[in-house]
């Protein structure tokens, strides 16, 4: 369930109709609700009930220091994976120790930083990342909480670039070398070690694959506590899916995912933790662009808009679906036509939309792709030297600009020529 809905003929998000905003600011721009972000928030937390649990958000999804600060004063934590990411959630005010620093390749400038800011845990991926952070704590005099994520060799059945649990994937440590490290771990001074990781891969629609990592994980967990090495929390990733098409088959719900993490962690007495992205914040969010041109073809019409894939590169990048809806409830009805909706982009892959049958569109149209609040402004660039476009989050009947479009200068504001060009 999501606030951006028809009202007399309008869409709007929450009470704020979008021509208003697109009056106010241009085209393109996303535009995220509150209401939708809280919502999801609280349906997630709802479902673990009774588990003593952690859920940080994953600020790869939405990286927004106002994304991040509505769903910390919620409670949310964090889940970062770069020194960046993690200087944004401290910015956006979550406390270090809510933050969960995962990833395959942290730098020691980012490890001192995570242990400078007393972050919760440290999800270590490999022997020589626990050997270069143990040699960190220890000339700190500190001692890193540190969990190490385990790859349990299962394959979640979605995107090939996004499953990321499988034996040949880059993540995590092997499931048969697990109680080695783990042991090593232990032996090491500048070590604390508090728990166990898994991630099994993004936009998963089928809870099998999260139960079998989950169950494989909690036999683990027993494996290592018989060794005299305690595992106080669980980390089990994100990953929950979310739907695309507003007539697709729903995928699980959190409710139901929550009785498999109880079914098959919730005896250990460990905190659970959880690194949720898409599933709170993807419907939460919209890209709305205006129509620049509508240029007939021999087989089908181009609409082309002003948004394009620097902006939102999950269709050319995965095939991915996103929704289009105009921003007037009576284009909706008007008749068919065959089109694709393309970007200006200067590539074929520029395009969000192929063959579609939809109602037709017109110059200055406002059209809007749903469920672009998740790995979409994050993953955006300047390509084309387009600059970044801003993102607005409304609240009710109010909306603000929560990063703003910069100008086109800004662009080569750090490029210089060099001296033996002449000026
Ligand atoms: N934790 C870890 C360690 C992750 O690698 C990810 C996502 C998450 C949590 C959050 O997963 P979520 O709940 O959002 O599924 N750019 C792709 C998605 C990449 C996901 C990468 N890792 C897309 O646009 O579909």
């Amino acid at each position: 369930m999501h606030h951006f809905q028809y009202h007399s003929g309008v869409l709007h998000a929450e009470d704020v109709p979008l021509p208003n905003i697109a009056a106010a600011i241009g085209t393109p721009f996303y535009c995220y609700s509150s209401a939708t972000l809280t919502r999801h928030y609280k349906v997630f937390t709802d479902a673990l009930a009774g588990l003593d649990s952690l859920v940080c958000f994953s600020a790869k999804a939405n990286g927004n220091l106002a994304v991040l600060r509505l769903l910390g004063d919620l409670g949310a934590g964090c889940d970062v994976v770069s020194g960046g990411e993690l200087k944004r959630a401290l910015a956006a005010g979550i406390p270090g120790e809510k933050i969960v620093f995962s990833g395959v390749g942290k730098t020691s400038e980012e490890l001192t930083l995570a242990l400078e800011n007393s972050v919760g845990q440290i999800n270590v991926e490999s022997e020589p990342e626990l050997n270069r952070l143990n040699g960190i704590a220890t000339k700190l005099g500190k001692s890193a909480p540190v969990a190490l994520r385990v790859n349990p060799d299962i394959h979640a059945a979605t995107h090939d670039k996004i499953a990321t649990g499988r034996r040949e994937d880059k993540f995590g440590v092997a499931w048969e070398d697990a109680p080695r490290l783990y042991k090593a771990a232990h032996d090491m001074n500048g070590i604390d070690v508090r728990g166990i990781a898994v991630h099994i891969g993004s936009q998963i629609t089928d809870l099998a694959p999260f139960e079998a990592a989950f169950s494989k994980v909690a036999g683990l967990v027993n494996k290592i506590r018989d060794t005299g090495i305690d595992i106080r929390t669980i980390d089990l990733g994100g990953g929950l899916g979310v739907s695309y098409k507003h007539d697709n088959a729903t995928p699980p719900s959190p409710a139901e995912y929550g009785e498999v993490v109880k079914r098959t962690v919730g005896d250990l007495g460990c905190k659970v933790i959880f690194e949720p992205g898409r599933v709170i914040a993807a419907n939460a969010g919209i890209l709305v662009t205006k129509v620049i041109y509508v240029k007939p073809g021999e087989t089908k019409e181009f609409v082309i808009v002003d948004a394009a894939m620097n902006d939102l590169i999950r269709p050319a990048m995965y095939g991915a679906h996103h929704d289009v809806l105009p921003i007037s409830e009576e284009n909706a009805g008007s008749p068919k036509t065959k089109m694709d909706i393309v970007g200006p982009v200067c590539e074929s892959g520029d395009r969000f939309v192929r063959d579609a049958s939809l109602a037709a569109l017109k110059e200055e149209d406002l059209v809007v792709f749903m469920t672009a609040g998740a790995y979409g402004a994050v993953m955006s660039s300047t390509y084309n030297a387009r600059p970044l476009i801003p993102e607005v989050l409304v609240h009710g009947e109010s909306f603000a600009v929560i990063r703003k479009r910069p100008k086109v200068e800004d662009l080569w504001v750090l490029e210089s020529l060099p001296d033996w060009m002449d000026d």
